[in-house]
Parts: C-alpha cells; sequence; structure tokens
C-alpha cells in the first residue's frame, strides 16, 4: 500500500469480520498495527480468517441480531483490549433477489433485521462505551474518541430492481450513519459510510450470470471493486486524519454513482 496509516495501540471490531470485504479491512487495520475482533456469525470461516491474519486478529462467534450476544461481546472488547477504537459495521445479506410480488415477508424481515437492526445494536453497544473513554487529539488538536465506518451500498442510493430489502436496508443505514453522526459530533465520535458497487466475494457468488453483466454494465470503469480497493478507503475513514468527514457517505462505484 502506498500511503501508510499508523494504527497501532488501537482495537477495531469488524462484523462480518469472516467474510470477503471484512476480512480484507481486518487485513489492512492489521497490517496498519491495530488489533482487530473480527465479529461473525459464521465459525469455520471465523477460525480460517483468524489462522490467516495472525495474532493480532481475535475472533467472536455471534448473531448481530441478537442483543444480549453483543453486548457481551462489545464488554468483552472492552475487557481484552480497554477500548474500542474503530467500529466497521460489514456483516450483510443480500437475501432473495426477486421482484418484490416474488419475495417472502420472512426475507425482508430477515435483511432487515441483518443489515439494519443488527448494524443498530452494534453501533449502540460500541458509541455507548466510545464516549466513556479517554479521548485523543486528531493532528490538528481536535478532540477524537473512535471511528465508526458502515459498510453500505451504491444500492441504498439508487434503488436496485429485485433488491428491495437490501436496497432498502442500505439506504436505512445511510440515515442512520448520518443521525449518529449528529448525535457524536461533538463527542469526537467520526461516522462514516462507504458505498461500494459489487466486489467479487461470497455475496457476488450468489447472483445470476445475466445479473452480474447487467451490474457491470452500470459501473463506467467496468469492473468491479477489488476488496483492497474498499479496504484502503476505510483505512482513511478509521484513522486521524479522518477528522472532519462525519456524517459523509463516501463513494467507491467506478463512476456509477450521480450523487
Ligand atoms: N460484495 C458486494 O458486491 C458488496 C457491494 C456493496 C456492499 N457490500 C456489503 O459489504 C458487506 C460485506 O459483504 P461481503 O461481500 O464481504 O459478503 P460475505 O458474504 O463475504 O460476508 C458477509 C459476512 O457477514 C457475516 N454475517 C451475515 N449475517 C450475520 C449476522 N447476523 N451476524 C454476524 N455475522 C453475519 C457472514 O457470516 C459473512 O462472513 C455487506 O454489508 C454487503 O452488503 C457488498
Amino acid at each position: 500500500m502506498s500511503t501508510r496509516y499508523d494504527l497501532s495501540g488501537r482495537h477495531a471490531v469488524v462484523t462480518g469480520g469472516a467474510g470477503g470485504l471484512g476480512r480484507g479491512i481486518a487485513r489492512a487495520l492489521i497490517e496498519a498495527g491495530a488489533s482487530v475482533s473480527l465479529w461473525d456469525q459464521n465459525a469455520n470461516s471465523l477460525a480460517q480468517a483468524v489462522a490467516e491474519l495472525g495474532r493480532r486478529a481475535s475472533q467472536r462467534q455471534l448473531d448481530i441480531r441478537d442483543v444480549n450476544a453483543v453486548e457481551a461481546a462489545a464488554d468483552a472488547a472492552i475487557s481484552d483490549h480497554g477500548r474500542i477504537d474503530i467500529l466497521v459495521n460489514n456483516a450483510g445479506v443480500l437475501g432473495e433477489v426477486r421482484p418484490i410480488w416474488e419475495t417472502t415477508p420472512e426475507n425482508f424481515q430477515r435483511v432487515l433485521q441483518v443489515n439494519l437492526f443488527g448494524t443498530y445494536l452494534v453501533t449502540r453497544a460500541a458509541v455507548g462505551r466510545m464516549l466513556r473513554q479517554e479521548p485523543r487529539r486528531s493532528p490538528d488538536g481536535h478532540l477524537l474518541r473512535g471511528h465508526v465506518v458502515n459498510i453500505a451500498s451504491i444500492q441504498g442510493k439508487e434503488g436496485m430492481a429485485m433488491a428491495a430489502a437490501y436496497s432498502a436496508s442500505k439506504a436505512g443505514l445511510i440515515a442512520l450513519t448520518k443521525s449518529v453522526a449528529k448525535e457524536t459530533a461533538k463527542e469526537g465520535i467520526i461516522v462514516t459510510a462507504v458505498t461500494p458497487a459489487a466486489a467479487e466475494t461470497a455475496m457476488a457468488q450468489e447472483i445470476s450470470a445475466e445479473r452480474r453483466a447487467d451490474i457491470l454494465s452500470r459501473i463506467p470503469m467496468a469492473r468491479f471493486v477489488e476488496v483492497a480497493e474498499v479496504a484502503r478507503l476505510v483505512l482513511w475513514l478509521s484513522s486521524d486524519d479522518c477528522s472532519f468527514s462525519t456524517g459523509g457517505i463516501f463513494d467507491l462505484s467506478g463512476g456509477r454513482a450521480t450523487y
């Protein structure tokens, strides 16, 4: 990586950290010196991820929809590492890829529950604890307690046919980002979101070849975003250099986004 960040001594929580983007983000945070707790529901992927990422990665198997599990994991992060400096809300599911009249209410509920309600629970737990942490100073001398980065999606800005639940959940996540940013603006907690276009992860394997071609045709750069490209932006958003961009929604769409 050409730009270097020094996150040594920082502790990060990455939800969905065993998956494609989450693991890449965790790797970048670790390479910058941070320790990272991976919170994920998939035990096998978690074990693989921790083996791959080395001794500054730790794992916590949990479902982010479970308030007690989330609170216990946040307590453990504080007792093991002293603080939560960085939270990356990355866990998410795509759900059914169908027109709304063919979808099930159970699917809609599950997608909203994971992508929005689960993220709410994790944010509530982590931000509540960040507020009690001793602040640091930004390079310009301003108060900083922590950074929260939410992984939304271009679909949350544009809407996307055959993904109403997913798009609605990501639009909700964008509004949650801006709302929490306003609540914590004077407390030194910087809250942002990124809106990637498609990346080649397990999630991308869930769609048909025809839909992949349709998605690619919407991206002016005519390619998927690399996991490392997402990780580099998240790294900056997690660093003390990101000190005035709270509430910002950062594009990662190869030219697809129009706002
Ligand atoms: N891949 C893409 O094209 C793309 C594009 C834009 C945004 N995103 C977003 O990026 C994030 C990561 O997606 P990915 O592509 O790496 O997918 P992925 O399927 O590889 O990883 C998602 C991870 O989240 C975990 N997870 C799911 N539900 C959970 C729950 N209830 N509790 C705890 N963990 C849970 C899974 O076990 C998995 O490890 C998601 O929020 C997704 O919406 C992905």
